[in-house]
């Protein structure tokens, strides 16, 4: 066939040249055209709405007072009108939620399964109008919100009907929380409402869920998503509104738990603001993940793993690798790669499946990140952006790449939350760890290197939630995500991210007040040898109190059994100082430690009738009694030497082609405050626990009865204890309990004791985002296993690791 019969009739010579230029052009460029997604679909779906929607509420549309606009931020349009929830609107969805709890837990976890896989299958049908939704709403590129949110939302409620559906036979000494507040950001809307949605609904708990205010379109359909599948009314309650409507949800007195995906500084603002309250909370906060490049890496491997860690979604992610760590030697080779790469990166309209980065979710945004840009110029760092300029008609911004950054300047410690790599170098592995903890952060860490066994080295080294191997921002409902330190507390995801909506069923047993046996007259005489200056235990060392100052201690008769030293701030402080310093402990292996554990119980069982009778002569119980709680110590010694190399991880089944290993990890440093009853059995019954998992503690035992804990490092010091393992201040107990809770170097905080020092250790925790366990004032008795022993208090003194590591060759 002639060429020129394939040509339209119509065309002119000069049409004709002008197209064959076209191709030429395209040819000899090999640039990609645009090719938008069609939106139709989306607007019919908006249309229907009339571009007004109302609240969710109890299964049906409410209307609001007030509405705000939602913008497509690809070209600042308009795209519809929100609701703004009032006070009144939450304190409703929250009425609906208490409401719909009953018969929704009474369900069963089974039935609760099938309404899950109903969602996830009703999320796949519905998908394109979804991913379209999404990415007009947010900005974030259609190839993105097709190939990987929506997928992975409908993964999230595949997984978590299979553990509605095991609840009762896997997790049965669990039970809902009740109501759930979630709070969630705009940077993956849908993806962030079925990490809450799902695990919450699994395990039977009832949800009132805010969006972020740029991004409420998708939660709005997945309401719709709710209806057709028949879910029953209150059991999901979508609101939408500002900051202050999830404010209202905070406060509210009836929501028992609070989840919050965010910024650091409003995380911040919820813990202190529901702290005492008893409202669980779980906050995935931000980052500035270290992303750190060894000199043996794959460096082309490197570049495309760049490009997803700072310029997927913008770099508008929480776990964004944004602080590159690269070793000197391969520094200015890779930078000059990246410059190349950066070059053909295309930024523009979300919808176009061409592009690799979209719009910025909003002006607001656009503006903090180019003002840290800017701030970066002017401390002195190298900046370099493409030669190409970004399209003018919506919010957007060029990838850009800072280079040579000093370590302490503000683009290396601050989240810019934008497409801004920050680079500096380092020489050595020590200086590589280093560099990477560097930061208040803790949220994900990515390492590259062609050395399996370095990788492993480096990974349990930084103190990061999730470690990705020669990979990054790589997401599965089968794994557990969250982070260390100012990143949050939590986990969402794998079988860790169940636990933030259960609780032991045990705990409604507890009681109001404390468990104590029966006060007897003492038979013991108080004897010179007995009643001596006790001392306090710091670094492995017997420590007397920095203040100088003892206090007197009394029996319930009133008679005088010894002096206790007074600790004070100074005292907390060389004892988190001397804790610190213990790397050893942690080093050890589960068997070692196990091993210590044993040999502590055995110096005990060889001493215990000194420790039966210190506890009939400061407590006035009978000699039974006081046996039978030395006993009991000893028992719960042996119990957790054995948990010592057994509380082991997890390979979680996830669906990328890799192995994903849950390691539980120490929590770090961490105080423990004790009960005032059970002397010696709750010093051991917490302490232990901890120390057995690796953690370094600092105790402050009884303050009533302090001598069991003094008189024990006796034990501890022919036990081979590493000195500053376990650190015993005596003292006041709630006052030292806050010294505890302020220090920005204790890592998680243990407080046994009354409501309102619950209420302030909480508060004055979300500082440092210091994980907390406290008991609001509900007693246990710690002579009762169940109660006082065991996986709770396991959970409490780790945390879980999630290190992901590919494969194929
Ligand atoms: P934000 O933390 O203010 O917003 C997150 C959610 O919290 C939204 O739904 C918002 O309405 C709600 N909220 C705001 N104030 C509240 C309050 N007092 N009580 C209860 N809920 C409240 O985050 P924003 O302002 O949208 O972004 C600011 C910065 O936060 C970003 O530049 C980024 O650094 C960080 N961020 C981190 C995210 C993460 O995934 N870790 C997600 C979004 C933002
Ligand atoms: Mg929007």
């Amino acid at each position: 066939m002639k060429r020129g019969n394939r040509q339209s009739p119509t065309l002119s010579v000069f049409a004709r040249k002008n197209i064959e230029m076209k191709v030429k052009e395209i040819f000899n460029t090999m640039a990609y055209g645009p090719a938008p997604e069609s939106a139709a679909q989306a607007n019919e779906f908006l249309d229907a709405h009339n571009r007004t929607f109302e609240l969710f509420i109890n299964g049906e549309w409410k209307k609001a007072e007030k509405h705000f606009e939602t913008i497509n931020p690809s070209n600042m349009e308009v795209l519809a009108n929100i609701a703004e929830a009032s006070e009144r609107d939450v304190n409703e969805a929250v009425t609906a939620a208490n409401k719909a709890l009953k018969d929704w837990v009474n369900l069963g976890g089974r039935a609760r399964a099938r309404y899950l896989y109903a969602i996830a299958r009703q999320i796949q049908k519905h998908s394109r109008l979804f991913a379209v939704l999404e990415a007009l709403d947010n900005g974030k590129p259609i190839r993105e919100t097709r190939d990987i949110d929506i997928p992975l939302v409908a993964r999230h409620f595949y997984h978590h009907a299979g553990w509605a559906q095991l609840m009762d036979t896997e997790l049965k000494d669990y039970k809902e929380i009740g109501v759930i507040g979630q709070i969630i950001p705009w940077n993956f809307p849908l993806l962030m409402l079925s990490w809450k949605i799902a695990p919450a609904l699994a395990m039977g708990n009832t949800v009132v869920l805010k969006p972020a205010e740029f991004t409420s379109l998708t939660a709005l359909l997945f309401a719709e998503i709710c209806q057709n599948v028949g879910l029953p009314k209150g059991v999901v309650n979508i609101i939408t509104g500002p900051g202050s409507t999830g404010a209202a949800l905070v406060n509210h007195k009836d929501v028992h738990k609070i989840a919050f995906t965010g910024s650091t500084e409003v995380g911040k603002i919820i813990r202190k603001a529901i702290a005492g309250s008893g409202k669980k909370v779980s906050l995935e906060l931000g980052g500035k993940s270290p992303f750190i490049v060894f000199e043996d890496a794959d460096l082309d491997s490197v570049v495309e793993g760049i490009v997803d860690a700072i310029w997927f979604n913008q770099g508008q992610v929480c776990c964004a690798g944004s602080r590159l760590l690269v070793q000197e030697s391969i520094q200015d080779k890779l930078y000059d790669k990246i410059k190349a790469r950066m070059e053909k990166l295309r930024v523009g309209d979300a919808m176009d499946k061409c592009i690799d980065i979209g719009a910025i979710v909003a002006p607001v945004q656009l503006k903090t990140i180019d003002e840290l840009v800017q701030k970066g110029i002017a401390e002195g760092n190298q900046m370099w952006q493409p030669s190409w300029e970004c399209p003018k008609d919506g919010c957007f911004y060029p990838p850009t790449l800072f280079t040579h950054v000093s370590p302490s300047s503000t683009i290396a410690q601050e989240e810019i939350f934008g497409p801004v790599l920050v680079a500096m170098s380092f020489r050595s592995h020590q200086e590589a760890i280093k560099l990477a903890n560097n930061t208040r952060y803790g949220l994900a860490c990515s390492i590259w290197t062609e050395n399996i066994n370095l990788a492993l080295d480096i990974a349990p080294k930084v103190k990061a939630g999730t470690v990705w191997i020669n990979s990054t921002n790589v997401f599965d409902a089968g794994s557990g995500f969250g982070g260390y330190r100012e990143s949050g507390f939590g986990r969402e995801g794998g079988k860790e991210g169940l636990f933030e909506y259960m609780k032991p069923r045990i705990e409604e047993q507890f009681s109001d007040k404390p468990i104590n046996p029966a006060v007897q007259k003492s038979k013991i005489t108080i004897t010179d040898s007995i009643n001596r200056t006790a001392k306090m235990y710091i670094g492995g060392k017997q420590a007397r109190p920095d203040g100088g100052y003892s206090i007197t201690i009394k029996n319930p008769q009133g008679e005088i059994v010894g002096e206790a030293p007074e600790g004070s701030r100074k005292d907390i402080r060389n004892a988190v100082e001397a804790a610190h310093a213990n790397g050893k402990w942690a080093e050890m292996t589960g068997h070692a430690r196990a091993q210590v554990l044993y040999y502590i119980a055995e110096n005990l069982s060889a001493r215990k009738s000194e420790f039966s009778n210190r506890l009939v002569q400061m407590c006035c119980y009978g000699k039974t009694d006081a046996d039978a709680e030395v006993e009991k110590s000893i028992d719960r010694i042996y119990t957790y030497a054995a948990h010592a190399d057994k509380y082991d991880g997890q390979a979680h089944q996830t669906i990328q082609r890799n192995v994903t290993l849950a390691m539980p990890e120490p929590v770090g440093v961490m105080g423990i405050v004790c009960p005032d009853e059970a002397p010696l059995l709750a010093f051991i019954s917490t302490v232990i626990p901890a120390i057995a998992l690796g953690n370094s503690v600092i105790v402050i035992p009884s303050e009533s009865a302090p001598f069991s804990a003094t008189d024990f490092y006796q034990i501890l010091d022919t036990s081979d204890v590493p000195g500053g393992t376990i650190n015993i201040i005596t003292g006041p107990k709630d006052s030292l309990a806050k010294e505890l809770a302020k220090h920005y170097d204790v890592d998680g905080l243990w407080y046994f004791g009354n409501k309102e020092s619950s209420k302030d250790i909480e508060s004055l925790s979300a500082e440092n985002m210091k994980r907390t366990w406290v008991n609001y004032g509900k007693y246990r008795n710690w002579m009762n296993n169940e109660q006082s022993e065991g996986m709770e208090f396991l959970r409490h003194a780790s945390e879980i690791k999630n290190i992901w590591i590919p494969y194929g060759a």
